[in-house]
């Protein structure tokens, strides 16, 4: 499996790839499946949409220059992730009518 988060993109979407229509996406079970699934998973979905629905309300995002990250070779599992250092800018959404 590679890290393609564009995979998850509806068709609709400025950057959808084709190369992905194909994707059973519904095979992805981050919190795992039956009797021993993560019990914090409605937890974690309702505290993730909020999190990221209230920074990209206040910021965009951008990876801070100057940075050879490569997510398929540098994260990497071993049962925990193991995760390279990502800096990322953030700048105030500038809205009309805020
Ligand atoms: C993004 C965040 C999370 C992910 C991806 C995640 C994923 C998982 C996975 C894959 C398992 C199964 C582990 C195994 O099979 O050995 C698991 C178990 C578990 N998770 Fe999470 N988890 C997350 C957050 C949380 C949170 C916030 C809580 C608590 C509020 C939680 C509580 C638990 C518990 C108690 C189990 C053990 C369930 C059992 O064995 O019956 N998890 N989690």
């Amino acid at each position: 499996m590679h890290f393609r988060p564009q995979r998850w993109l509806p068709k609709d979407h400025g950057l959808y790839d084709p190369l992905y229509a194909g994707d059973d996406l519904k095979g992805l079970h981050p919190f795992s499946q039956g009797p021993r699934a993560c019990v914090g998973k409605e937890v974690v979905w309702w505290q993730a949409r909020l999190f990221f629905a209230k920074i990209l309300w206040k910021f965009d995002l951008e990876l801070a220059p100057s940075q050879e990250v490569n997510l398929e070779k540098d994260l990497r599992v071993y049962g925990m992730y193991i995760k390279p250092e990502i800096r990322v800018r953030s700048t105030p959404v500038r809205r009309a009518n805020a």
